[in-house]
């Protein structure tokens, strides 16, 4: 059995932790507040799930999951998670986070300051662009021509593969826009980004990738 740790058990953190259990995996959930404040989840969730402090759940986890925004000063659990694959779902938005020089100016993603953050684990950028409620919705069959596709980007292939086969299993096709420095190609304010609602078919994300322009973040 495979145990994802998932620090950040909001919109998105609750929505994929109850996508891994729908389809077999074990999860150990962690917020800032503490594991108590969870077990109105955990038990909607059943025996699958668990909560624990934020360590224990980076701990317990074969791979983990961080859905909560990127903050310079943030405290991640960085022994915890060295070695594993690591998926980062943050997109940087300046109206909620304040400004990141180096992230305005294209000198770096915010998912290469994640990575600089946790620099012994595979930090990949993946489930940015899919509004949480709608993880379900859109899932579609790989036979479906309506399936819709997903991005991912790191400098890990291997976690590009984990993030490749964990789509394919919650229903969607994956598009690599790897390394991470290209991951500002999938971000908010670019030409994909007006399809996050609705989503994309592979061909149209693949396009919509390559000709992305950078400019002001949202
Ligand atoms: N909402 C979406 O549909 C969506 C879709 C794609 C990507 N995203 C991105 O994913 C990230 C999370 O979005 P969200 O909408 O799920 O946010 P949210 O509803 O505000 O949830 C954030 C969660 O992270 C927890 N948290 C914050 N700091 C933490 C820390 N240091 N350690 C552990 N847990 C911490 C919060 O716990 P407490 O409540 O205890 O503080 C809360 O459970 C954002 O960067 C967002 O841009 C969101």
């Amino acid at each position: 059995m495979t145990t994802i740790g998932i620090l950040g058990a909001g919109e998105v953190g609750s929505q994929l932790a109850r996508a891994a259990v729908a389809h077999g995996y074990d999860v150990v959930l962690a917020n800032s507040r503490g594991p108590q404040t969870l077990s109105g989840l955990v038990a909607e969730l059943g025996p699958s799930a668990q909560a624990a402090q934020v360590a224990e759940a980076a701990e317990a986890a074969d791979f983990a999951i961080i859905a909560f925004p990127y903050r310079p000063d943030g405290d991640l659990p960085v022994e915890e998670l060295a070695g594993k694959i690591v998926l980062d779902t943050n997109n940087y938005m300046a109206w909620r986070d304040g400004h990141y020089p180096a992230v305005d100016s294209g000198e770096k993603t915010e998912h290469e300051l994640r990575q600089e953050q946790l620099p012994k684990s595979k930090l990949v950028k993946a489930f940015t662009h899919i509004q949480a409620p709608n993880l379900f919705r859109y899932a579609r069959s790989a036979d479906d021509p309506a399936r819709l596709a997903l991005a991912v980007s790191s400098d890990h292939p291997e976690a590009v593969e984990l993030v490749t086969r964990l789509y394919d299993a919650f229903g969607f096709d994956t598009v690599d826009n790897s390394p991470l420095s290209e991951s500002w190609r999938s971000a908010p304010g670019t030409a994909m980004w007006r399809f996050h609602d609705t989503g994309q078919r592979r061909e149209d994300l693949v396009r919509d990738v390559e000709r992305a322009r950078r400019g002001p973040r949202p």
